[in-house]
């Protein structure tokens, strides 16, 4: 008898009931669905229209699955009876997937994520991520496009509002954290929101600062910068990717292979969606990349672009180009099984429709003061001359534009945003200091010319104590498609500025942007200065703390802050080049008649010389702090070793205060020419007033290569420089040297 045969049909019999019973991974229901799924349906999965309350057009097409999700949609009411028509009146019943720009909060507003980049700390970006996911989802938003990780250099481009500054490790640690804040650790639970990682890739480096312009990267530059938030994105487990607007080289994302499948798909691994961009695939055809609009699908599908938002172009174009051969029925199944993937993750079959219960559920309390918290975090002392924390008794004066802009002060992106919501800083201002403030605007809005109201607030300014001027933009002048050739203060600000410094009383300046602005003047007639950016809902309540000294100000810049518009694009990682700066000659000093090499030949401009305003990762505290010299765990080390850093650091003043230990390398000679410096690892602190402290870095001496042309990474042998400080100004501040063999 053959014991085996029992044993196998027993063990058959056991696995068959097993796998009857065993729930189906959501791999296995992807193919079950799909293998039930008409070419039509297949092809009306990827196609994404925008939403706008509920017709009887839309509702056609979702009940005859020519829709796979909608963007815009945001009244639960509606989601769920636009949903039921998916869910309960198709032929397959599968659910809609609701998305928005939930970019930095909902109806409770943060600070632009460029503010959010200034606080340099993650875990602050990851709840506030988290809080814009439950209020975002209470209205059925399942799907946010954001973060964006663009590694932005030039402040011209009104979208550097929305990335996390001109760096590509802050960008990278900041983009996972807004990841990890939106998906949470489950992304079936309903209060979660599927990240989208934006725009791929490159949109940054529009060239001219010019939104939507063409991009030229070489390899290296595109391996060493402009990727590296986007494999960080990738490996936080962000559920969907968007395609960018601009060509790379001449190759519109939206039709990049490259980037989509070699890279996404192959190289990193990811089983995620991607998402075109606003029409991007059809806009191939204003790039002169696609001939027709079946043409631009051809390429879209080809390339690897699973959902078509508001392009109309696969939802038309797909299935006759599959009849025809073009495009195989296992290309768009490829597509289909990425749209799908991600409607099983979301747990959308299973929770399709908006608990009304607790719909709606917005400004709790504990999100209003974290939206208070990442604000005061945000917000970078450029300049103080003592006067702040402000302890006078006497008058203040407010004024500017920016004072009392409910409206503005959240900055662009902000769409369901409520300003009535709002805490301006008038309004803070007034509560904590009762009737010694004085308000008197002086311009009405930040590209006011006119120079009526200076007269009143130069009166006013008189008997003041001290003059707290807000100035800066409004949120429509930064954001897609608002970039700026000037990008100094608009309006007559500066005039302003001039006016009422002539008033001998001391100004407190504040700025409010989106962007980096060139501020010289503004700056040195300022006591002292704050950037916070667009602050977000509680920005009026953090500036006021700050002011008074209840907190301190915890930023750091994420960018550099220019000299003039025309340094642009400005960032710290600049190359020595073969005539690094010498003693810059300034044109309004250079002699009549002067002889051609009198200026001297080394590299920086003759009316802004070289280095910024205020250089990428600066900050002031109310305190002062040492950073000791760093210690090295070896002196040689491997390109397979791990190199520990460690660095005392001590708060030498009379306050509490937080700052960023910035770790920088230089590699002086390599294959390549690499900057001056570039930054490998950072860690915010907070010290008591006489506390020291040991900030560790682990960095693997990998982390320290470069890429080639070709994309490849590479490790030299040779002497490393390496600096622990708190900005990425080193000037006479020595190195300490390893050695990579
Ligand atoms: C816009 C933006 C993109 C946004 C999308 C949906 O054009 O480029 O960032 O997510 O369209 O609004």
């Amino acid at each position: 008898m053959n014991f085996r045969t029992p044993l196998l049909s027993l063990t058959a019999a056991v696995a068959l009931t097993l796998s009857a019973a065993a729930p189906q991974s959501i791999d296995e229901r992807v193919e079950d669905l799909l293998s039930r799924m008409t070419l039509t349906e297949k092809i009306g999965q990827l196609n994404q229209l925008s939403g706008g309350g509920y017709s009887d057009d839309m509702a056609q097409a979702i009940r005859n699955g020519q829709v796979g999700s909608l963007l815009n949609e945001v009244d639960p009411a509606t989601v769920n009876r636009l949903q039921r028509e998916a869910v309960e009146n198709s032929r397959l019943g599968i659910p809609l997937i609701f998305s928005r720009d939930v970019i930095h909060g909902f109806r409770t507003m943060f600070p632009i994520p460029l503010g959010q980049g200034a606080t340099w700390n993650p875990a602050l970006v990851e709840l506030g991520s988290s809080i814009a996911a439950q209020e975002a989802s209470s209205t059925g938003i399942r799907w946010t496009f954001s973060p964006m990780v663009d590694v932005a250099r030039d402040a011209r481009w009104g979208r550097i509002a929305e990335g996390y500054g001109e760096d590509p490790l802050l960008t990278s640690v900041m983009g996972a954290a807004a990841v990890h804040g939106y998906q949470g650790d489950d992304l079936s639970d309903p209060h979660t929101m599927a990240a989208c990682v934006k725009h791929f890739a490159c949109y940054g480096a529009a060239e001219s600062g010019r939104d939507y312009n063409t991009t030229w990267i070489p390899g290296s530059l595109l391996h060493d910068i402009y990727l590296p938030p986007f494999k960080a994105g990738a490996d936080a487990g962000a559920a969907t990717f968007m395609v960018s607007f601009n060509d790379i080289n001449g190759v519109p994302s939206s039709g990049n292979s490259y980037l989509l499948r070699t890279l996404l798909r192959d190289a990193w691994g990811w089983d995620g969606m991607v998402v075109s961009d606003w029409n991007s695939i059809a806009e191939m055809i204003n790039h002169g990349y696609a001939a027709d609009r079946r043409d631009a699908a051809l390429k879209g599908a080809t390339a690897g672009v699973d959902m078509d938002m508001e392009g109309h172009a696969y939802v038309n174009e797909l299935e006759q180009l599959v009849a025809d051969g073009l495009v195989s029925e296992a290309t768009v199944d490829d597509l289909v099984r990425n749209v799908l993937r991600l409607k099983f993750r979301l747990g959308l079959f299973e929770n399709p429709y908006v608990d009304m219960a607790t719909a709606n559920d917005f400004y709790r309390p504990a999100s209003l003061d974290a939206a208070r918290l990442a604000a005061e975090e945000a917000t970078v002392l450029l300049s103080n001359n003592g006067i702040l924390p402000y302890t006078g008794t006497g008058k203040i004066l407010v004024t500017g534009p920016m004072a009392d802009a409910p409206h503005d002060q959240s900055g662009t992106w902000s769409f369901d945003m409520d300003k009535t919501h709002t805490v301006t800083p008038l309004a803070a201002l007034r509560a904590k200091y009762g009737d010694r403030v004085v308000y008197v605007p002086g311009l009405a809005y930040s590209r006011d010319r006119s120079t009526d109201g200076f007269a009143d607030a130069v009166a006013a300014a008189a008997d003041a104590d001290i003059i707290l001027y807000f100035a800066g933009e409004e949120a429509v002048l930064s954001g897609e498609a608002h970039s700026r050739a000037d990008i100094t203060l608009p309006g007559a600000q500066k005039e302003y500025m001039a006016a009422l410094a002539a008033t001998g009383r001391p100004v407190v300046t504040i700025v409010m942007a989106g962007r980096p602005l060139a501020i010289p003047e503004t700056a040195a007639a300022s006591a002292a200065v704050l950037y916070s950016f667009h602050p977000g809902t509680m920005g009026g309540e953090a500036l006021a703390r700050i002011i008074a000294g209840d907190t301190y100000p915890g930023g750091k810049l994420p960018v550099s802050l220019p000299v003039m518009s025309g340094q642009e694009p400005l960032h710290y990682m600049q190359k020595n080049t073969g005539r690094p700066v010498e003693n810059i000659t300034y044109i309004d000093d250079i002699p009549l008649e002067a002889g051609q090499t009198s200026t001297g030949c080394t590299t920086f401009f003759l009316d802004a010389g070289y280095k910024p305003l205020f250089p990428f990762g600066h900050g002031l505290s109310y305190t002062t702090f040492d950073f000791g010299t760093p210690q090295l765990s070896a002196t040689t080390v491997a390109p397979t070793d791990t190199l520990v850093v460690t660095c005392a650091v001590s708060n030498t003043g009379r306050r509490a205060g937080s700052n960023v230990a910035q770790l920088y390398v230089r590699d002086p000679v390599a294959s390549l020419v690499q900057p001056l410096k570039v930054l490998k690892g950072f860690e915010k602190f907070t010290l008591n007033p006489g506390q020291t402290s040991v900030i560790r870095f682990e960095i693997p001496v990998a982390s320290l290569g470069f890429h080639d042309n070709d994309g490849n990474l590479i490790v030299e042998p040779g002497d490393m420089q390496l600096w622990v400080s708190d900005s990425s100004e080193l000037d006479g501040i020595a190195p300490v040297t390893f050695t990579i063999r």
